[in-house]
């Protein structure tokens, strides 16, 4: 019933690295080639843990805005936008949280996790309890079917799977709703009906995916149909109501795990990162004083590349030629660790070289971010008015 329409979002932590470019930006990229893509500054989110701090959070959104850019993410392809500008996220946030159970936003495994992790930090507020609830509305109000996050945030996608349905339990139920849809059913002639019965419970007994698409295609084909019986009989193949907001599917980023300056994930955390536009000297310098086989004290001391952090860089950034003579040369300490370095410099500022170049003009002119952003936030706040119309519509709040 609705486009496919990829949506995400990143909260501004500053400057980006290179974990960031192989876990999540090179998939934005990808996407906006083969769908229609919205991704967001998650400005908002920031402040459910940094609200004591929220002085940097424009200006670390800005630095992350151009590292999208840097990393490819085009403005012609996708639309680019800052939460806080659309202030419908807030809108559709509050309602959602009249009938959202308590229960529900207790239970998500974020919620313990995070508050122990980050226990030097009062977290027991309002706004961090109903993050994952603000993160549904920023989905929803977009009526994204697709959701590209890492492991870590499917709970949350699913969460928002719930918060949609019990929605349209709530609120899409028009009286009569389900004889106006058998009615509906009547009129697609006789052969179509029972095509359209089968596929329905196809999909309401196996939960089979693929019978709700075929069963849109062959709506499609049905000359004539009006939209509201259209609409009545999409809802009814899912279920007893219509369908306002859509139920949103993780799109599971395959875990990358981009290994840090010491071994561990690259994170900024550790303190073990590259940003993606670091320059050549600081990339060179880092690498260099990278630790490598503890065994390898002296030059003509054998080394084995399985305990050096250095050969996880090489599987990102050399050829297997470069990977054999690493193996062969290390192994008999037939080269040395600087040596065996350089080609992973190499590979990194090969990397960064069209990254560095397509932020230049951005950080000549930063308004052209402005513009950028203005025009993604014109675009996003049409998607998102239009929602707000449905859903306060199935609410009754109009007031003529
Ligand atoms: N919560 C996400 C994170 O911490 C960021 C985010 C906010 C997001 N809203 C979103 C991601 C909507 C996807 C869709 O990484
Ligand atoms: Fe590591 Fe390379 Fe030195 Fe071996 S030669 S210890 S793989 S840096």
């Amino acid at each position: 019933m609705y486009a496919e329409r990829v949506l995400s979002g990143m909260r501004p932590t500053g400057s980006l690295h290179l974990g960031h470019y192989h876990g999540v930006l090179k998939n934005w990229v990808r996407l906006q080639n083969e769908y229609p893509c919205l991704f967001f500054v998650a400005d908002w989110h920031a402040l459910t843990t940094q609200y004591d701090d929220p002085q940097g959070i424009v200006s670390s959104s800005w630095d992350m805005v151009i590292d999208w850019l840097a990393a490819g993410v085009d403005p012609e392809r996708a639309v680019l936008f800052i939460q806080s500008q659309v202030p419908e996220h807030a809108e559709l946030h509050l309602l959602l949280s009249m009938m959202t159970p308590l229960g529900w936003l207790e239970r998500v495994p974020t919620y313990k996790d995070q508050q122990e992790k980050l226990e030097n930090k009062d977290l027991s507020t309002y706004g961090f309890l109903g993050y994952p609830l603000l993160q549904s509305a920023d989905i929803l109000i977009y009526r994204a079917d697709k959701v590209p996050v890492g492991e870590d945030q499917v709970p949350h996608i699913e969460f928002s799977r719930e918060v949609a349905r019990r929605f349209n339990h709530l609120y899409g139920r028009e009286p009569g709703f389900e004889d106006k849809a058998r009615e509906a059913v009547t009129r697609l002639g006789s052969r179509r009906a029972r095509r359209y019965q089968e596929l329905r419970t196809r999909f309401q007994q196996h939960g089979e995916q693929a019978a709700i698409e075929r069963a849109h295609v062959l709506l499609d084909e049905v000359a004539g149909l009006s939209h509201v019986d259209r609409e009545r009989l999409c809802g009814y193949l899912e279920g007893t109501g219509k369908m306002i907001l859509v139920e949103p599917g993780a799109l599971l980023t395959e875990a990358s795990r981009m290994p840090g300056l010491d071994g561990q994930k690259m994170s900024k955390s550790y303190g073990n990162t590259i940003t993606l536009r670091e320059d050549a000297e600081s990339v060179t310098h880092k690498v260099r004083r990278m630790p490598t086989d503890p065994a390898r004290v002296r030059r003509n001391d054998p080394g084995d590349p399985d305990k050096c952090p250095v050969w996880q860089l090489h599987q990102v950034y050399t050829d297997e030629t470069c990977q054999a003579w690493v193996q062969q040369g290390c192994r008999s300490a037939g080269i040395g660790c600087l040596e065996c370095k350089q080609p992973v410099i190499d590979g990194i500022l090969a990397e960064q070289a069209p990254m560095r170049e397509r932020a230049q003009p951005y950080l000549d002119d930063p308004r052209l971010v402005h513009e950028i952003i203005t025009d993604g936030t014109h675009k996003a706040r049409q998607l998102a008015r239009e929602t707000m119309r449905d859903v306060r519509d199935a609410m009754g709040l109009h007031y003529g």
